[in-house]
């Protein structure tokens, strides 16, 4: 290793960061490519999200997300990401059951995916859960307020905890998160407010997403923060480029020198080969081809 290594982001580094006031930046990725390019940009979380049922996969929800899909693409995550913690979604129904059914799910996103970390969604009604797989050793990352997997209970993809005693019961939950080990919970789509309480409240850190700026930190799709997905855009996410639009202009030009023919372009040591050799080529090629041809034919009875 040399001394230009970045130092590799590990769980109990969130906490570190919430002691010293260091907002904790994470973003989902879904391939090594991107992985390797957020690492480069110093992103410390790497969430393998299961937006990528809504992204990659053209979903409406992330319900049908499997295990073995978030395990393929959590596996390009981490062969791409150096410094980044990596935290793969556990997809909806493998961890609800039983605790014994989300131990055995997550060993598959650890061993076979290579995950550092584990995200499941709700609160009282998993910690025992929770508490099974961090005292197996598993960290596990939890996610409260508008939790996707539970959009048809929900009524939708709408702001949660807006009264009070919604809010009340967030933050019994968020409790009840800390108290079974997870060592830190995304707060999505709730009141600022109610964000900032439970930031307050708790020894480990928020992670906020359409939840105000008090949290310890902040996550967003990036298919949102890169302008690559224009079929919905939540209102708090921020855009940071248009890269979709750039890659239909780039797809277009490419397009339109194929049908030109202004590409693939001939180079000169190319067209000497081709002026040189080209035809004898050809034309022994044709004569062998034609020959196995000849020998491969089967005969008409
Ligand atoms: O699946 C996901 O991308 C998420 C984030 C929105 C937090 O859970």
């Amino acid at each position: 290793m040399t001394s230009t290594t970045p130092k590799k982001v590990r769980v109990p580094d969130l906490a570190l960061m919430k002691q010293r006031g260091d907002r904790i930046v994470m973003l989902t990725a879904y391939d090594a490519t991107m992985a390797r390019l957020f690492d480069r940009a110093g992103i410390d979380v790497l969430l393998v999200g299961d937006s990528l049922g809504n992204v990659i996969m053209g979903l409406d929800t992330t319900i049908p997300v499997t295990l073995d899909v978030m395990i393929h693409h959590t596996r390009a995550v981490t062969r791409g990401a150096n410094r980044a913690l990596v935290v793969a979604d556990m997809p909806f129904l493998t961890y609800q059951v039983s605790p014994e059914q989300a131990t055995r799910n997550a060993i598959r996103l650890f061993q076979e995916g290579d995950a550092a970390a584990v995200k499941l969604e709700g609160g009282r009604a998993v910690a025992d859960t929770v508490r099974k797989l961090t005292a197996a050793g598993l960290p596990v990352m939890g996610h409260l307020g508008l939790t996707p997997q539970h959009v048809h209970r929900l009524g939708g993809m709408r702001q949660q905890a807006r009264s009070e005693s919604a809010a009340h019961e967030l933050i019994l939950d968020a409790l009840a998160l800390e108290d079974a080990g997870a060592f830190a919970i995304v707060l999505e789509a709730i009141p600022d407010t109610v964000a900032e309480a439970v930031t307050s409240q708790l020894k480990i850190p928020t992670i906020g997403i359409g939840a105000g700026s008090h949290c310890d930190g902040q996550v967003l799709v990036s298919y949102d923060v890169l302008g690559l997905f224009d079929t919905f855009a939540p209102p708090f996410a921020k855009q940071y480029a248009q890269l979709g639009q750039v890659i239909v202009r780039a797809a277009k030009d490419y397009a339109n020198d194929v049908r030109e023919g202004l590409f693939p372009k001939s180079t000169l040591s190319n067209q000497q080969t081709s002026d040189l050799a080209g035809r004898r080529v050809i034309s022994s090629l044709n004569d062998r081809a034609f020959e196995e041809l000849k020998g491969a034919r089967v005969p008409v009875r």
